[in-house]
């Protein structure tokens, strides 16, 4: 069963500076919800309620927005505002929290490491907020949750990304299978376009097993001098199915200015077209 999802929430969030200097990356809201909420709805949708943060200095306002605040509720008790509120209670009522912290920001590897305690012998699934990724049916983490299923291994999301992009991604070598997953042979970590074996670009949701640890104890630092999970999964892949899983939805990049300002937009357009 798959109970348990990561949230890798250690980064400096640099190019949102100086918004992030006091404040986490992952609090920058889309509309009125941070990013982190979307990510926490996504894995709540999937059936992972166990729900694992790997934080850093400067991110208290995480856990302080996943607890109640008694004196706000006080305070807008019987307001058209009680209302805002409700329905993220509802979602820290579904969920227990743990919390841990990435010392040091030694890459995305790193981050899914600090957080083994946290996971345990389970398989689990991880969100980098960064991407917010929005589909009306149901959601990338419950579509690789179901070919968790099916497979029984490591699954990421993979989408086309344009070739001159694929240094900004980590990259598979796939062959497709026919259900449209791809069995995964080789990844490769921000490759420049002439190096990448593809374009299908990993996006920020995987599910993992257990067996990850092992391979990131043994992963040496790879691209930016940092410990990529790209990196051990590519070693796992020697030994063990890794499948890729294209996904229905709309995925925004939010770790830049441009892609935070489409999903915003694409958001705003959404809610105005709701009636009311
Ligand atoms: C990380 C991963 C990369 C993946 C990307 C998705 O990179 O290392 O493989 O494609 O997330 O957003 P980052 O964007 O944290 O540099």
């Amino acid at each position: 069963m798959l109970k348990k999802c990561l949230f890798l929430a250690g980064g400096y969030g640099t190019r949102f500076l100086p918004a992030t200097k006091a404040m986490p990356k992952e609090m920058l809201p889309i509309l009125d919800k941070p990013l982190i909420q979307y990510g926490v709805e996504e894995a709540v949708e999937a059936g992972m309620h166990e729900i694992g943060f790997v934080t850093g200095r400067g991110k208290r306002a995480i856990e302080d927005h996943f607890d109640a605040n008694y004196e706000l509720e006080n305070h807008i008790k019987g307001t058209s505002r009680e209302e805002a509120l409700q329905s993220l209670e509802g979602l820290i009522q579904t969920c227990t929290i743990a919390y841990t912290r990435q010392g040091e920001i030694l890459g995305t590897g790193h981050a899914v490491l600090c957080g083994q305690l946290l996971m345990g012998n389970d398989p689990f699934g991880v969100v980098l907020a960064d991407d917010l990724c929005l589909n009306e049916q149901s959601g990338v983490l419950s579509q690789l949750a179901e070919v968790y299923r099916k497979y029984k291994c490591c699954v990421v999301a993979v989408e086309q990304v344009p070739t001159e992009l694929t240094n900004r991604y980590g990259i598979i070598d796939g062959l497709e299978q026919g259900d449209g997953t791809y069995l995964v042979r080789r990844l490769v970590e921000k490759p420049d376009p002439a190096e990448a074996p593809s374009q299908l670009g990993i996006v920020g949701r995987y599910i993992l097993v257990p067996k990850i640890f092992e391979m990131l104890e043994q992963t040496k630092p790879g691209y930016g001098g940092e410990i990529q999970l790209t990196d051990a999964l590519n070693a796992l892949a020697r030994t063990e199915r890794i499948v890729a899983c294209p996904f229905d939805g709309i995925r925004f990049d939010c770790g830049s200015i441009e892609g935070f300002v489409q999903a915003t937009n694409y958001c705003l357009q959404l809610r105005q077209e709701q009636p009311n």
